[in-house]
């Protein structure tokens, strides 16, 4: 690895790892787009929209048209749906983290450090819905930083915090387009123990999935 630091989060990080968060989510754009044209429901809706409305005017210029419109505005709800989950995360947590991660018991907030630059972060909780488990959030990395294994010294960071603290085992949530996240996490031994839709229309329409995944650390001892 290269000559990478990992620290406790300070306040003037606090720019750095918003702007590292908010740039992480907005990369899954694209390829949330492209989960939802490869959804068939999505393909019939734009084929027959097409075919009807060929029939009707006898022209492509108005089938054309139209569904270029509709991919616009479905690319629009796309980007909306990213925009509200971290205006959400910044809410919620991000926008305060020292009272969030550092003054709560069993919590924490780290960052990974590069000659001086903060390159990526990643927090633990107790986690609100599989009690006695810590949960894994804000996993980041910035793009000139990957490959270089600097989420995997977050993942033992976490990791080692957790068994400290006694407890059994980490869980966290990532989604469908996230694939370089689940690879990570099945890597360092992660293991899926849950799949289900985002209980919202758009996320429904477009069969937008969350996978929960947990490390077991009495069984890796
Ligand atoms: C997921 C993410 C944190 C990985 O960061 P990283 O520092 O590049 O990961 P590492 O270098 O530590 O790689 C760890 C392992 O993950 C897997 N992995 C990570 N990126 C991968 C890729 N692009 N292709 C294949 N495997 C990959 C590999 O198994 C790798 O181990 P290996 O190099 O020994 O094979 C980074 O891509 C990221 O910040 N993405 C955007 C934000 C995000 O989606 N966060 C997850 C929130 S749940």
């Amino acid at each position: 690895m290269a000559n990478i630091q990992i620290r406790k989060f300070r306040d003037e990080d606090a720019e750095t790892v918003k702007e590292m968060f908010t740039l992480g989510m907005s990369e899954h754009v694209p390829s949330s787009f492209m989960h939802l044209l490869k959804q068939p429901p999505t393909q019939m809706v734009l084929m027959c929209m097409f075919c009807a409305l060929l029939t009707s005017s006898k022209s492509f210029l108005l089938p054309i048209l139209a569904v270029t419109l509709l991919l616009a505005a479905a690319r629009q709800t796309v980007v909306y749906m990213f925009n509200k989950y971290i205006d959400t995360s910044l809410k919620k947590d991000l926008n305060n983290i020292t009272e969030t991660y550092l003054k709560k018991k069993d919590s924490c907030f780290w960052v990974a450090e590069s000659d001086g630059r903060v390159v990526g972060s990643v927090a633990c909780l107790p986690a609100e819905k599989e009690l006695g488990c810590l949960e894994l959030k804000r996993m980041s990395v910035r793009r000139s930083h990957r490959g270089m294994g600097i989420a995997k010294a977050l993942c033992r960071t976490v990791a080692d915090f957790t068994r400290d603290r006694g407890y059994p085992a980490v869980i966290l949530y990532t989604s469908v387009v996230q694939t370089d996240a689940q690879k990570l996490y099945e890597h360092m031994g992660y293991e899926k123990i849950r799949e289900f839709v985002v209980p919202e229309l758009f996320a429904k329409i477009m069969n937008f999935t969350l996978f929960e995944y947990k490390l077991d650390l009495q069984r890796r001892d």
